[in-house]
């Protein structure tokens, strides 16, 4: 047998192989054949039982979504997980690495599923807007019951073996290296006995599961389709039989995966993998060795960069001027790694680990040793300057200095270094231990083994990262600027904090343009000098407004932080709005759409034309994970391209925006953003 599916015997035992990297994704070649397998194996009367199983790093790991949206080729998913189970012999899947979507499908199907202890199941389809549609949603509360059902189709975390058997799911653990003898053993076992086959089984109605699973999710599934459409198959699961049950999932099935927010959601899946990828620099360039990392500054960001590499495993040394200040750094980093724990997602020994591998000093020779260095002092030109003349004559010839300015000019700071070829940018976004964006800046001279070093990086201390080029805010906050002034103006015009943050709420954003600065502090960046008032945010500074943490900014906040409006906010804004001279209007949730996201379209636009991004999904990628921009709305290039450009281009040319000529060709020429 050619492709990717290879048969062959152990006595009675037919032994079924899938070898298609890197996932074993069920692609049209896969599914035929295993479809020719089982078949072969049904009419072999010399064969009593079979076995399902996967070369390489995994069972398979889903449907191939790259056949998504195209037609599919036979046998389709449903129809062969129904083959595979009505198989009058014992089939039994033998599950390493993890068994996904729909191949966690194809292991429910079998009539027994064995795995070693370190697989895991899932139903990761509602992360890309869809469902499990080859059964899964029907099998699985028949096998595990609703409440577990409910949270692997809807949430998509998959869980481990061992949970996986307590719940039904799967019938035994295997060895960790015997895997294939196990299965084999296992199968022969079964063979003459009764089939146990999932989709005959009757899955208990459970009402108050459901109410209080959707209950605790709401805000985790605000805006999101697919969540919904998940529970209401595993509910339909309990009303009606399999074949009826089937037809439904697979009708909602389809309508996600017609629909935009599952397109957006696989767009946002490539483009997370293809921003790793660095145009021009070849897969296998040599890296160079990163062993011991320095951070310098123990405040809120260099804590919180520091702590990613003490999770993976990387040594850090942090420096400080002061004691005090390096004591409390030290401190709040050993004080969330505990808060982590008392939450059950660390141990005590990990806890100790972690802080076992940081050295706090306040000697700057001590990190002459370091491989790369990260700067995250006060963000300021001469400061950074003086900081990297001082790492340039301390630091050890090749050793990577990175600076995590979120504006500055990186070729600036490269500049005062003897050995600027050594030196990019890595912004980190705050809570920089929790957001998952890293912006990597690649400056004129960063030599190419630097960029990639530091991109291999990223992935080992679980950040998403993605290539900038040196420009005033990069990509992230250069797209932020427009989109606040705008805002800012809105407000003289007449609409209000309130109205501008709803639509940004509602748009799906976390948090709107106002509670963002509330929650940032308003006071960031500010001259302290309350006398000098030019313009409202100034004004709120000065009467101490600054934000959540003094219970006042643009909102007013109770002890809980509930945020409400200001009357004293809109007195300030009313003074501004006098003598701004501005014309007053009724400002529509319309026009704030079209004044404040679309000119980050149109600055997106600029940044690509300049090459500050490499493409336009890097964008989304930066928006979506450093910004929390609806992942169901894909990022602002493709939902761009999902209004359509001629509608942006039309609504920046109504509120009088200089159109970037980029996005104003592709919107002549019918062309997309985004593939
Ligand atoms: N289809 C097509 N390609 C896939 C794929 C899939 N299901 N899963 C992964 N790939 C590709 C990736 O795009 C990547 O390609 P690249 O090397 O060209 O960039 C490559 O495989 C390796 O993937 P990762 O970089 O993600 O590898 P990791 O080792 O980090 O992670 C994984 C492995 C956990 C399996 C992860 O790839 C993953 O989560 N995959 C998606 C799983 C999924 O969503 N399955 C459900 C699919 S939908 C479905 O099954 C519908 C059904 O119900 C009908």
């Amino acid at each position: 047998m050619t492709g990717p599916i290879t048969t062959h015997r152990h006595g009675n035992v037919l032994v079924i192989v899938s070898d298609n990297p890197p996932v074993n994704a069920l692609g049209a070649a896969v599914r035929q054949g295993i479809e020719s397998a089982v078949k072969e194996g049904v009419v072999d009367d010399t064969v009593h039982a079979m076995v399902i199983r996967c070369d390489g790093r995994t069972f398979f790991a889903g449907a191939d979504i790259t056949e998504f949206g195209k037609p599919m080729a036979e046998p389709v998913l449903p129809i062969l997980v129904d083959m595979i189970e009505a198989a009058d012999k014992p089939i039994v899947a033998a599950i390493h690495g993890t068994a996904l979507g729909g191949g966690c499908e194809v292991a429910l199907a079998c009539h027994y599923r064995i795995a070693v202890p370190s697989a895991k199941l899932g139903f990761p389809e509602v992360k890309l807007g869809l469902l499990p549609g080859a059964g899964g949603t029907q099998r699985a509360p028949r096998l595990a019951g609703v409440p577990l059902a409910l949270e692997m189709c809807a949430k998509g975390d998959p869980i481990a073996a061992k949970r996986a058997l307590d719940a039904g799911l799967i019938d035994k653990l295997a060895g960790e290296d015997s895997l294939e003898a196990d299965a084999i053993t296992f199968a022969r076992g079964m063979i003459g006995k009764p089939l146990p086959r999932a989709s005959h089984k009757t899955a208990k109605p459970d009402p108050q599961a459901v109410e209080a699973f959707t209950k605790a999710n709401a805000r985790r599934f605000r805006g999101f389709e697919a969540p919904e459409a998940n529970i209401a198959c595993v509910v339909k699961a309990t009303e009606v039989p399999y074949e009826e049950g089937v037809q439904f999932e697979r009708q909602q099935f389809m309508e996600l995966m017609m629909g935009v927010q599952s397109a957006a959601q696989r767009h946002i899946f490539f483009a997370e993998r293809k921003a790793s990828k660095i145009d021009g620099i070849a897969d296998d360039i040599r890296l160079r060795d990163i062993k011991k990392v320095g951070v310098i500054g123990a405040g809120t960001m260099g804590g919180g960069i520091s702590m990613n590499f003490l999770s993976a495993g990387i040594p850090v040394t942090i420096v400080e001027m002061q004691q005090e200040a390096l004591d409390r750094g030290t401190g709040i980093i050993r004080k969330n790694y505990e808060a982590t724990a008392a939450k059950g997602r660390l141990t005590a020994e990990q806890v100790d680990k972690a802080m076992g591998l940081l050295t706090p000093t306040l000697d700057f020779d001590a990190l002459a040793d370091c491989d790369l260095v990260i700067e995250a002092v006060y963000e300021n030109m001469d400061v950074k300057k003086e900081v990297f003349t001082r790492l340039d004559g301390i630091v050890k010839q090749g050793a990577i200095l990175a600076s995590n300015t979120s504006y500055l000019n990186i070729n600036e700071i490269a500049a005062v270094t003897k050995r600027p070829q050594d030196v990019l940018g890595m912004h980190f976004f705050s809570p920089a231990n929790v957001m998952k964006l890293l912006e990597v800046v690649r400056g004129d001279k960063t030599a190419d083994d630097v960029l990639a070093t530091v991109m291999a990086l990223a992935k080992k201390i679980r950040k998403v990262a993605v290539v900038a080029g040196v420009c005033y805010g990069f990509v992230g906050n250069r797209m932020l600027m427009p989109r606040q002034v705008e805002a800012m103006k809105l407000l003289m015009e007449g609409a209000t904090p309130e109205q501008i943050d709803k639509v940004h709420v509602d748009f799906g954003m976390p948090m709107g343009p106002f509670q963002m600065s509330d929650l940032a502090g308003v006071d960031i960046g500010w001259h302290r000098d309350p006398s000098r008032i030019e313009n409202i945010r100034d004004a709120l500074a000065a009467e101490k407004r600054w934000g959540q943490k003094t219970k006042a900014g643009w909102y007013d906040y109770d002890d809980k932080r509930n945020p409400s409006p200001s009357p004293r906010v809109a007195e300030i804004i009313d003074e501004f709005r006098k003598k701004s001279g501005a014309t007053q209007h009724v400002v529509t949730d319309e026009e704030i759409v079209e004044r404040t996201l679309y000119p980050m379209v149109n600055e997106g636009a600029l940044i690509l034309a300049e090459g500050k991004a490499q493409r336009a999904s890097d964008i989304d990628v930066v928006w979506i994970y450093g910004y929390g921009w609806p992942v169901y709305r894909g990022g602002p290039m493709f939902w761009a391209d999902t209004e359509g450009l001629k509608k942006i281009v039309a609504g920046l040319e109504k509120h009088g925006f200089d159109v970037a000529p980029l996005l104003k060709a592709k919107a002549e020429k019918g062309e997309r953003f985004t593939a």
